[in-house]
């Protein structure tokens, strides 16, 4: 079958590129690079050594998309197009809901206009909010998000919940992704993040290659058995392979599904550190900091739902995540600029 990825130049865009083509599919890639390199792109050629069809373009411009959808013929999209920074997303709020809303509703109109009514959504773990505790499970309450991310990611499974409705044709797969890491086995792809990073992962690999002095751990005195933050951290190629299941469940049925995507396993940021320096035998220099505003102790999947109906299991370790983030990142000083 043939896919659409929107953002299919970025991190999770681009692994799922390589385990399409790695299981038979074609893909369609439909990115503006704002925050991604067409580099990814060809690195994905040279690991699969096949073709990847790029347009440069923005989903919020339907004439972009359109131009896609008269020249190829799409069997269903995945929609990973989309500002993805938290901290920025609370300065410049309406940036977000104009680009992560428009973004939806513009490809959804002309994913229907020519009769593409199958469509895979990059939902977050942020959607649960605190108000539950996890193991989050995907019937539970949603809302409650702590920032204009999460609520673009919240609102767009409303919008798309409501399209199903309104027309029992579309079949919607969203897609909670719980914390993505790692990268690619032979480290021609990775993350690429632009500034200094936000996240975890990218952080401690580029303390360890001395870009960044010092890795801060954020909060020690949370309420979990050694204090520091546990979240469900997930192989960014597990991720990308539970899209291959999601977008061959979406071609058979209608409706909608929501899959949690994570290993239902929870890790503390220090027992995060502690195997990345095991496993790659450096030690990192590193210290413990007040919290960070907006963290939630605990975060982590029940995972059986997508198990069960998907039959799609996260197989990575935590040892694989680390050695892989910082084969990426050594081969790559300088991401895909370098
Ligand atoms: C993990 C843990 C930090 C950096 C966020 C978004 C989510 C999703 C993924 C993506 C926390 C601690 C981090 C550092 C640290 N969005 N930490 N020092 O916050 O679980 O999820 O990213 O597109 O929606 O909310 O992930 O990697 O930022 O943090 O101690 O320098 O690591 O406090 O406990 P998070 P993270």
């Amino acid at each position: 079958m043939r896919f659409l990825l929107t953002g299919g130049a970025g991190f999770i865009g681009s692994h799922t590129c390589v385990a399409l083509l790695s299981a038979g599919h074609d893909v369609v890639v439909l990115d503006n690079y704002s925050n991604s390199s067409p580099e990814a792109l060809r690195r994905v050629e040279r690991i699969t050594g096949k073709k990847v069809k790029a347009y440069e373009g923005d989903c919020c411009k339907a004439q972009d998309v359109n131009r896609v959808l008269e020249n190829e013929k799409i069997d269903a999209a995945v929609h990973f197009a989309g500002f993805k920074a938290v901290g920025e997303s609370v300065h410049i709020p309406l940036n977000y809901y104009e680009n992560n809303i428009n973004s939806t509703i513009t490809l959804c109109r002309c994913l229907s206009a020519h009769g593409v009514k199958r469509i895979v959504f990059s939902s977050s773990a942020t959607v649960y909010g605190a108000d539950n505790q996890p193991p989050y499970k995907e019937d539970m309450r949603v809302g409650g998000c702590t920032n204009p991310y999460g609520w673009t990611k919240y609102m767009n499974e409303v919008i798309l919940r409501d399209l199903q409705v309104s027309d029992p044709e579309w079949s919607v797969v969203l897609l909670r992704y719980f914390n993505p890491v790692g990268a690619h086995e032979s480290g021609l792809i990775g993350e690429d993040p632009s500034g200094i990073p936000n996240n975890l992962m990218p952080f401690i690999c580029q303390t360890a290659a001395g870009v960044r002095d010092m890795l801060h751990i954020f909060g020690n005195d949370y309420p979990t058995p050694d204090g520091t933050c546990v979240r469900d951290y997930l192989h960014v190629m597990d991720l990308a392979e539970g899209h291959v299941k999601a977008l061959e469940y979406a071609v058979e049925h209608q409706g909608t599904e929501v899959f949690n995507l994570g290993t239902g396993e929870g890790y503390s940021v220090y027992q995060v550190v502690n195997a990345f320096e095991r496993v790659n035998g450096l030690t990192l220099n590193k210290e413990d900091a007040p919290r960070r505003e907006g963290d939630l102790p605990e975060s982590f999947a029940d995972a059986g739902k997508a198990e069960k109906i998907l039959g799609w299991k996260a197989r990575r370790s935590l040892e694989d995540m680390c050695r892989d983030a910082w084969h990426w990142q050594k081969m790559n000083p300088r991401g895909y600029h370098g």
